[in-house]
C-alpha cells in the first residue's frame, strides 16, 4: 500500500486527489488518510491541501522496498525487493533467497551490511545513511561460460546511471569498477551456483559510494563518492532504481546474442583508458600494452609492443592513471 501510494505520488505532476488516489489503489479514503500519516511520521514531506489533495516535497534518503520499488520502470528487475536494515552481506542474502526458491529477478538491498564482499576476498566497507548496497538474483538459461559478462553489463548499468543522474562521467574500469577522476566509486560482485549442465543462478552485487563525506585514510587516495566528486547529494534510492532500469534494459539487449555484439560500442564509450597503456599483471609474466577496448566476449583487447593483439579474458589489468599502477590491483588494499 506504502509503496503504491508512493509511487503515484511521485506519478503525479503537482497535486493528487484523495478522490484520484482511492479510485486508482481501490481503497478507501480513510485507508489513504492513514498510509499518508505513517508515512509523514516516517519524514516524508506530504503536503495535503483540501480540495487539491496530496503533494509529496521531499522524502528521507532510504533506500527501502517502498522508496526503491517506488520509482523503478523495469518490467521484471525488482518486483520482489527485500530490504533490511543490517544484514552480512546482501549477496549472501540474495543466496539464502534463491535458495528458498526466490524468483529470477529478486532484488535486496540493506542500509548497512556488516560483512560487505568485494572481490578477491576483499572486504566491502557499507556504513549505513550514505552508499548503496545492492544485489539481485537472476536465473538465466545462458551457457555458462558467458555468465562472466553479466558482471560486464551491470558495470555499463552503474556507470549509465551515475552519468545521467549525476551529470558526472563516470568511467568503466575493466573489467567493472566504475571510477571518476580516478578514483573507485562502485564496484561489482557476482556470484553463481552451477552444476556441470548449466546456472542454477546468478546473484550480482552492486556497491556505490553516494554520500560519503570521507574515507579512510588507508584508502583516501583511491576511492571517492559521488558526492565528494560531484558536490551534490544524490538521492540513494533515485540512484538503485535508475541502475536496475538500465541494468533490465542492457541485459535484455546482452540475451539476445549471449554477448556483447550489441553493447560492446556503447561499453567502449565508457572505458577509461582506451589508447592508453595498460600493464597486464598475469602471474610470473607481468607486461605492458595499450588498452584497445572490448571485443564481443567481453575481453579487452591489449596492443603489444611487436604489433600483436592479446585477449585478456580476466585478472588483473592495471590501467595507467586510473588508480596509478596501483597496489590495490594486487589484493594490498581492503575494499571499496
Ligand atoms: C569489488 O571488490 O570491487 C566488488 C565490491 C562489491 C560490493 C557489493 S555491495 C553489495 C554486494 N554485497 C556484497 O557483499 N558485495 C556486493
Amino acid at each position: 500500500m506504502k509503496r503504491k501510494i508512493l509511487t503515484a505520488l511521485y506519478q503525479a505532476e503537482g497535486f493528487l486527489s484523495g478522490q484520484e488516489l482511492c479510485e486508482t489503489l481501490k481503497v478507501s479514503r480513510t485507508a489513504v488518510w492513514k498510509t499518508i500519516h505513517q508515512l509523514q511520521e516516517e519524514g516524508y514531506e506530504i503536503e495535503a491541501v483540501t480540495r487539491k489533495g496530496y503533494r509529496i516535497l521531499s522524502s528521507p534518503d532510504q533506500i527501502t522496498a517502498e522508496e526503491v520499488g517506488a520509482r523503478l520502470k523495469t518490467k521484471w528487475l525488482g518486483n520482489t525487493i527485500c530490504y533490511l536494515e543490517s544484514v552480512d552481506s546482501t549477496n549472501n542474502q540474495a543466496k539464502r533467497l534463491a535458495e528458498q526458491g526466490a524468483p529470477h529477478g529478486t532484488v535486496v538491498l540493506a542500509e548497512r551490511q556488516e560483512r560487505g564482499k568485494g572481490r578477491r576476498g576483499r572486504a566491502w566497507d557499507t556504513p549505513g545513511k550514505t552508499s548503496i548496497a545492492m544485489s539481485f538474483l537472476l536465473r538465466p538459461s545462458l551457457a555458462l561460460e558467458h555468465a562472466s559478462m553479466v558482471t560486464l553489463v551491470m558495470g555499463m548499468a552503474a556507470a549509465a546511471a551515475c552519468r545521467e543522474l549525476c551529470g558526472l562521467e563516470a568511467r568503466i574500469k575493466w573489467p567493472n569498477d566504475i571510477v571518476l577522476q580516478g578514483r573507485k566509486i562502485c564496484g561489482i560482485l557476482t556470484e553463481m551456483s552451477a552444476e556441470m549442465d548449466g546456472i542454477n543462478y546468478l546473484v550480482v552485487g552492486t556497491g556505490i559510494n553516494v554520500n560519503q563525506e570521507t574515507f579512510p585514510p588507508e584508502i583516501r587516495q583511491t576511492a571517492s563518492s559521488l558526492l565528494l566528486t560531484g558536490g551534490q547529494r544524490i538521492s540513494r534510492a533515485s540512484l538503485a532504481a535508475l541502475c536496475l532500469d538500465k541494468f533490465e534494459q542492457y541485459y535484455e539487449r546482452f540475451l539476445e546474442t549471449e554477448d556483447m555484439s550489441r553493447l560492446m560500442e556503447e561499453y567502449n564509450g565508457m572505458l577509461a583508458g582506451i589508447g592508453a597503456g595498460v600493464r597486464v599483471l598475469a602471474p610470473g609474466n607481468e607486461h605492458e600494452g595499450i588498452s584497445q577496448g572490448i571485443n564481443q566476449k567481453g575481453e579487452l583487447l591489449v596492443r603489444l609492443p611487436d604489433g600483436s593483439v592479446e585477449a585478456v579474458l580476466s585478472g588483473e589489468v592495471s590501467v595507467r592513471g586510473i588508480y596509478g599502477y596501483a597496489p590495490e590491483e594486487r589484493g594490498e588494499q581492503k575494499g571499496v
